[in-house]
């Protein structure tokens, strides 16, 4: 559905995108996530077609979205939906008229209009707010009534930007939860750029990590978490403090096996001992996965690794 090949973007001479490819498939949920100035929005506005890239290819729905002409791009930018941090409604505009507004400029007929708002009304649960204006809203009904006018012209794509950063962490789990039905029950392709890694976690099933314009990890949601590479846990902030002593092991838990009796039921099997240094489950896609890092005896090594290995358990020693 999207697809992108070696895209470089500069502003003037700074080049803020550098060699970007990665390929965005129908019905996803994909996270470009990366610190601020990263070049996550520039990336973000290449796929709408409002910025342009110097070189490289960027396709969406098999065309090349820079060679597009003006009337293609009007009807292309109806394809995909658009939310932002700060929600841009229309203070004047009640919520009926927010969501109404693009099919206003569209010219669809008052009797449309009126089945697609109170559908997409009740779609964000806020059929009784109808005629409320913006600043008699939260921040997350403000954001609902932006998902549904971005809604209203039925596009199969939807560009989050940095949709939940003004949002508290309960309203940014219940704006999660609505874009996680929106993709389910609508088959939208949902696109979501954020700095925070509990979003990703919480809805994406693809992501890649943006630094200074670098794609510096790229991959399923579940790897990128489950085994970090160093890239990956200097963005996490993960610093590993280890015992000097014996054996740091560390040992990844897939979503198949998150229980830790499999480390009690080694000691038992193994009749060893071993120190739990740290631990942590996490909740990724709705999964949880967890990893732990053990201390053993340098002697046990070998029948500890041999024990994980024939229980399909991830490890590394640290
Ligand atoms: N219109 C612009 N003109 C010049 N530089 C820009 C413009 N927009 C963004 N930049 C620069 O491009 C880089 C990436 O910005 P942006 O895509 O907004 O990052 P992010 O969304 O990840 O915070 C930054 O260095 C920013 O200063
Ligand atoms: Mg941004």
């Amino acid at each position: 559905m999207i697809e992108i090949k070696n895209l470089d973007k500069y502003f003037g001479n700074d080049k803020v995108l550098n060699n970007i490819s990665l390929k965005i498939d129908k019905g996803e949920i994909f996270a470009m996530v990366g610190h601020s100035g990263a070049g996550k929005s520039t990336l973000l506005r290449c796929i709408n077609g409002l910025e342009s890239y110097e070189i490289g290819t960027l396709k969406v729905f098999d065309k090349e979205v820079k060679n597009l002409s003006t009337t293609e791009l009007k009807s292309f930018r109806k394809d995909v939906g658009m939310i932002f941090q700060h929600f841009s409604l229309m203070q004047r505009k009640n919520v009926f008229d927010n969501i109404a507004l693009p099919m206003q400029v569209w010219g669809f007929s008052k009797d449309e209009i009126k089945v697609k708002v109170d559908e997409l009304l009740k779609l964000i649960d806020l059929s009784h707010k109808s005629t409320a204006y913006p600043s008699e809203l939260s921040g997350g009904q403000k954001q609902r009534v932006a998902i549904a006018r971005a809604l209203t012209l039925d596009p199969q794509i939807l560009l989050s930007d940095e949709a939940t950063s003004a949002l508290d962490p309960n309203t940014t789990t219940s704006i999660l939860d609505l874009l996680k039905k929106i993709n389910k029950e609508l088959g939208i392709t949902i696109i979501i750029v954020t700095h925070e890694m509990d979003v990703v976690k919480a809805v994406a099933q693809k992501a890649i990590l943006l630094e200074h314009g670098n794609i510096i990890g790229q991959g399923e949601i579940e790897d990128l978490f489950l085994q970090p590479d160093k890239k990956m846990k200097k963005f996490l902030g993960e610093k590993e403090v280890i015992p000097e002593d014996g054996e740091n092991i560390k040992l990844y838990f897939p979503k198949e096996i998150a229980q830790y009796s499999i480390i009690t039921h080694m000691a038992r099997t193994l009749n060893i001992d071993f120190n739990i240094v740290w631990g942590k489950l996490e909740k990724i896609n709705n999964h949880v996965i967890g990893s732990l890092v053990i201390n053993i005896t340098a002697s046990d090594k070998e029948s500890v690794t041999q024990y994980l290995d024939s229980k399909n358990v991830t490890w590394e020693i640290l």
